[in-house]
């Protein structure tokens, strides 16, 4: 018997946090890793937040505070969640949590029994796999297919649902392969829903990235479409919009006032409460002018990146990338460079149980990171299920543009240099995962203090 408790095995994890000591680790023998792999916008917090939260630090807003959040900020999201989605929503109905990660297992133990079923995106968020998973639900993945420009409509929803499903997670902009709905897709993507799932389906709108947007694209929620709102949880937060994601406030607007109350409650039986310094912070960064402008700024950065670096990698022989339309990813398709740097081949060799822990894109991913010195991330670190056969990368563009030009290059070298692997496979015990980095890791004489 183990010390730990059975589910404790059925837990994923965020790749992009535990790549974190491996880069330190090189950084501590000399080397300079370009970071690609977290999902943080490089600004500093905007100006006007960092004061309130300065003022509020010194009128000693430091002590516990309602569990569903400060009302102020409370109103404040009821009011813009209402202006932007076109909705009615009330202040009891919002509930603040400790970023917009919290909600994601909150809500499957809170809507799900054992054996019920959960619909999401995949390639998606991992924690939405992970965590269903651990509360002893059953992972759905809904496969984003690159030929399709990684959208999905009303049929590929609807072959999924079944008696048992209890939560649909949709995810625009989506991480990590920067999806933008339209409106025409949320509409048919919502038809579905009412037609075929009942009324006690909850979806799961993760809108975090709602302000990340390129071209003059438009953030629309599915729980504008009508009838929607009454099922939907929409989720956003301060993280990814206010580039302050140590900040650690995330709402989520429920469909119910008694179903905000429950989550109120996982907060009282978790964390209390989120630091009332910030939550008042953010009420001053929502929906106001000084933050629309710092936002502009911030998303011109992330576009003009986006076009330099999948300009830069669909000039490498062997990949081939999409331009996302939001957030700050971009997720090109490796399985050229795999092919002709023998990693498939190598992949090939592993036995079964091997190659269920790995991938050939985690094991070019290794490579990049250990010889060339740019993390990323792989296609599994997006959902393990159905990922075999998907060669995949993802880079964060939250990192400056002349690192991300010299990514661009390295990755270029990377993947011309079929000795450098042959050599890396050689040198890394098989079957090639983040644990034999980790080995690596434990050998070396440094000791990595950064977690991300
Ligand atoms: C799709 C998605 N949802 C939720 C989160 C979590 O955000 P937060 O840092 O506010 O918890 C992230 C963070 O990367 C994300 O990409």
């Amino acid at each position: 018997m183990g010390i730990f408790a059975d589910r404790v095995a059925l837990l994923g994890t965020e790749n992009a946090f535990r790549v974190g000591p491996a880069i330190a680790r090189l950084e501590a023998e000399g080397h300079r890793v370009i970071r690609c792999n977290i999902g943080e916008p490089d600004f500093p917090l905007f100006g006007h937040i960092r004061d309130e939260v300065k003022r509020q630090l010194d009128a000693d807003n430091t002590h516990y505070c309602d569990p569903q959040g400060v009302l102020p900020l409370r109103e404040t999201i009821a009011r813009e969640m209402s202006r932007t989605r076109g909705i009615e929503i009330t202040p009891d109905r919002v509930c603040v949590f400790a970023g917009a990660k919290p909600p994601i297992g909150y809500s499957q133990l809170l809507y799900c029994n054992p054996g019920d079923e959960v619909i999401y995106p995949s390639p998606g968020f991992p924690i939405y796999e992970s965590f269903t998973r651990f509360v002893g639900a059953v992972p759905v993945p809904l496969h984003l297919e690159e030929d399709r420009g990684f959208a999905f409509g009303g049929d590929e929803l609807r072959a999924l649902i079944t008696p048992r499903t209890k939560i649909i997670i949709l995810n625009f902009p989506s991480n990590p392969t920067g999806g933008v709905a339209t409106e025409a897709q949320l509409a048919e993507i919502a038809a579905t829903i009412r037609e075929h799932a009942p009324e006690d389906v909850r979806v799961y709108s993760d809108e975090v990235y709602e302000h990340i947007l390129f071209d003059g694209a438009e953030h629309h929620s599915i729980a504008s479409q009508p009838g929607m709102a009454e099922r939907t949880i929409i989720v956003s937060g301060a993280s990814k919009s206010f580039s302050w994601t140590g900040g650690r406030v995330g709402w989520a607007v429920l469909p119910t006032a008694e179903e905000a109350a429950a989550f109120k409650n996982m907060n009282i039986n978790d964390i209390s409460c989120v630091s009332p310094y910030n939550q008042m912070g953010a009420r001053v960064g929502l929906g106001s002018m000084l933050s629309d402008a710092e936002i502009r700024r911030m998303v011109s950065a992330f576009q003009q990146r986006r076009d330099v670096v999948v300009d830069g990698l669909n000039r490498i022989d062997g990949i081939t990338c999409h331009k996302p339309r939001g957030a700050f990813y971009v997720f090109p398709n490796i399985g050229g460079v795999c092919e002709k740097l023998g990693i498939i081949d190598a992949f090939e060799s592993l036995d079964e149980e091997q190659k269920a822990a790995t991938s050939p894109a985690t094991i070019f991913q290794l490579f990049l990171l250990e010889k060339y010195h740019v993390a990323a991330l792989d296609r599994r670190s997006f959902g393990v299920i159905g990922s075999e056969g998907r060669h995949f990368l993802r880079l964060s563009i939250a990192t400056g543009i002349d690192d991300l030009r010299e990514a661009v290059v390295r990755i270029g070298q990377a993947s011309r240099d079929r000795d450098g692997v042959a050599d890396f496979l050689q040198e890394v015990e098989a079957p090639w995962t983040f644990d034999s980095a980790r080995v690596a890791e434990n050998t070396s004489q440094s000791s990595p203090t950064t977690v991300h």
